[in-house]
């Protein structure tokens, strides 16, 4: 799997790429990403990436010109399947089943609008689907193509250093991770189950599958 993100804040993705599951994964050749930066696919001497909305209204809209460019050129070097997505909040809303389906592609392409969003035509031409984290509005792509890596790239064998995690991970399984405590036995009151201590894992396994089928509750406000 290859991500090449589109983005005019290419600084953004610095402490993303720093995690030490990414960092990890990348060296093992699990997957890549590449980061570019949209300003390299203008040709004017400012750089600019948007101008004013015909018909007037508020705020800026990004050119076609450099996000195509940009898709054209990043598209041309790639081999494989491609799939080329523009984070929006118009989009198709973002899910554990989501993330799976499009793990079936060898190259995204990741494009981050910013401002009032991209020009139209840019997405009728040259996009393929468009993807929202959620029904609320973001300034910008990139924490959205952020949630989309992360999402996807946990489900890459030998990315998670226990593969058994991720089955037991609510979203995957259909219903809702058990909850989990460590040490110590006693924290502020709050007492460790009876029944992790009892050292009977059948009574632990069908303790936990309860615990899976319970709704999450809302939790009473902290004093
Ligand atoms: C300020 S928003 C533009 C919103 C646009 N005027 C609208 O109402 O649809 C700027 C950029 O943030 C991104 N964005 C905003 N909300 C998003 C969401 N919920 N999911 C994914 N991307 C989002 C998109 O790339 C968008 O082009």
């Amino acid at each position: 799997m290859d991500f090449n993100l589109l983005t005019i804040f290419p600084e953004m993705f610095s402490g993303f790429l720093k995690s030490q599951i990414l960092r990890r994964s990348i060296a093992a050749g699990l997957f890549q990403i590449h980061i570019h930066d949209l300003r390299e696919f203008t040709n004017d001497k400012h750089r600019s990436v948007d101008d004013t909305p015909y018909g007037g209204g508020p705020g800026m809209i990004m050119k076609p010109e450099p996000l195509v460019h940009a898709i054209e050129s990043v598209s041309a070097k790639k081999s494989g399947t491609i799939r080329r997505i523009y984070l929006s909040p118009k989009g198709k809303l973002w899910s554990q089943t989501e993330a799976t389906r499009l793990l079936k592609y060898e190259n995204l392409i990741l494009l981050c609008g910013r401002y009032q969003g991209i020009d139209q035509r840019v997405i009728d031409g040259w996009i393929d689907e468009e993807i929202s984290i959620g029904n609320y509005i973001l300034s910008g792509g990139e924490i959205a193509a952020m949630v989309l890596m992360e999402t996807m790239v946990r489900q890459i064998p030998g990315v998670l250093g226990n593969q058994a995690s991720l089955k037991q991970e609510t979203g995957s399984d259909a219903d809702i991770e058990p909850p989990h405590y460590t040490r110590p036995r006693e924290f502020r009151g709050r007492v460790v189950p009876e029944i992790l201590f009892s050292g009977n894992h059948d009574a632990i396994a069908s303790w936990r599958q309860q615990q899976r089928q319970q709704p999450t509750k809302p939790k009473s406000k902290r004093k």
